[in-house]
């Protein structure tokens, strides 16, 4: 494996039931077959759009060009007045990313692996993300150049700075119960909300992009007990920096210690993230009829 795709397929609408073209064309991508592992998932976003993602994994980037080529049906226009669709894809090179998990249970990219490692030495301490990162050992991984945007018809493509940054943060509260459980939504969930509404509202001056709380659906299209933040930035630094110093992520974190230093090994709470820094020519992002602060419209 040398190199990973993740596809976010994002659909939004602004009333509070589905329009028939977003069934539609839901059931249509469910029915297309590809990738190595697909999720689903739901947010309101800060302008109060329903939005779905469906979240695909490859572990070929040809395979996933040939597929995209046979499906291109997600962004072609022309625009839909009631909904909007995305695509949002980084295809990173495995110098290019990282995945760490409390537990054994693997979630995002990490599905297509063989295995997990063992423990590692590069966690607990601020700076471990980019330690993990393959090609952090001889490069900056600082961003470069500006945002763009190209239009055709109602199609907005974006192509951004250089090295830009995703993070899938996730967290399953699953297997709790009594009073972790407890612990968990009145004392961990809520300063992590503050810090997911405080990236998407004001996110922009300390490089946030657009940030999402999402929550992982089931089948059947219930909510479970998995969320997960999924925040783009203008680079890795600006992740770091707001993830060591600034308030709201202090919060989450010290709320989480308190809480694992209660549980004990006993806690049953999984977390885990992926941190990708990627180039332009290793990204697509692709907008139809979305509202101006959706995804990486909102960094133009
Ligand atoms: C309940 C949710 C969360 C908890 C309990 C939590 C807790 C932590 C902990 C304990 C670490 C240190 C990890 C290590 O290296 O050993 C950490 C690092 C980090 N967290 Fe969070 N976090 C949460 C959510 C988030 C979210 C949603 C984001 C961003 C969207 C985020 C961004 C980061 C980043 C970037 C680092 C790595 C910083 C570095 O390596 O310098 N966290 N977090």
């Amino acid at each position: 494996m040398r190199q990973v795709v993740m596809a976010y397929f994002g659909v939004q609408h602004a009333s509070a039931e589905p329009p028939a073209v977003v069934t539609t064309a839901l059931a249509r991508l469910a029915s297309t077959a590809g990738g190595s592992s697909r999720e689903r998932a739901h947010y309101v976003d800060e302008a109060g759009y329903h939005t779905t993602l469906e979240i695909r994994y490859w572990t070929d980037p040809a395979e996933f060009s040939s597929w995209l080529a046979d499906n291109d049906f997600w962004t072609v226009g022309p625009a839909n007045p009631e909904a909007g669709f995305f695509l949002e894809v980084v295809r990173p090179p495995i110098q290019r990313f990282e995945t760490l998990f409390s537990n054994d249970r693997v979630e995002g990219v990490a599905v297509a692996a063989d295995r997990l490692s063992g423990e590692i030495q590069e966690h607990g301490y601020w700076g471990g993300a980019r330690d993990r990162i393959p090609l952090a050992q001889s490069d900056t991984l600082a961003p470069t150049g500006a945002v763009s945007a190209g239009f055709s018809g109602d199609l907005v493509t974006i192509v951004p700075n250089g090295n830009l940054c995703l993070i899938r943060s996730g967290q399953e509260w699953t297997e709790t119960d009594g009073d972790e459980r407890r612990m968990y939504l009145e004392e961990v969930e809520p300063v992590l909300r503050a810090g997911m509404d405080f990236l998407r509202d004001d996110g922009l001056p300390v490089g946030c992009y657009a940030n999402r709380y999402v929550r992982v659906l089931a089948a059947d299209g219930n909510e479970t007990d998995k969320s997960f933040g999924l925040s783009w930035w203008r680079g890795l630094e600006d992740l770091e920096t707001w993830a060591e110093s600034h308030p709201t992520h202090v919060a989450i974190f010290r709320a989480a210690l308190k809480y694992l230093s209660t549980m004990g090994p006993a806690a049953r709470l999984r977390l885990y993230h992926e941190v990708t820094v990627a180039e332009p020519t290793e990204t697509r992002f692709e907008y139809l009829g979305c509202h101006k602060g959706t995804g990486l419209l909102r960094a133009l």
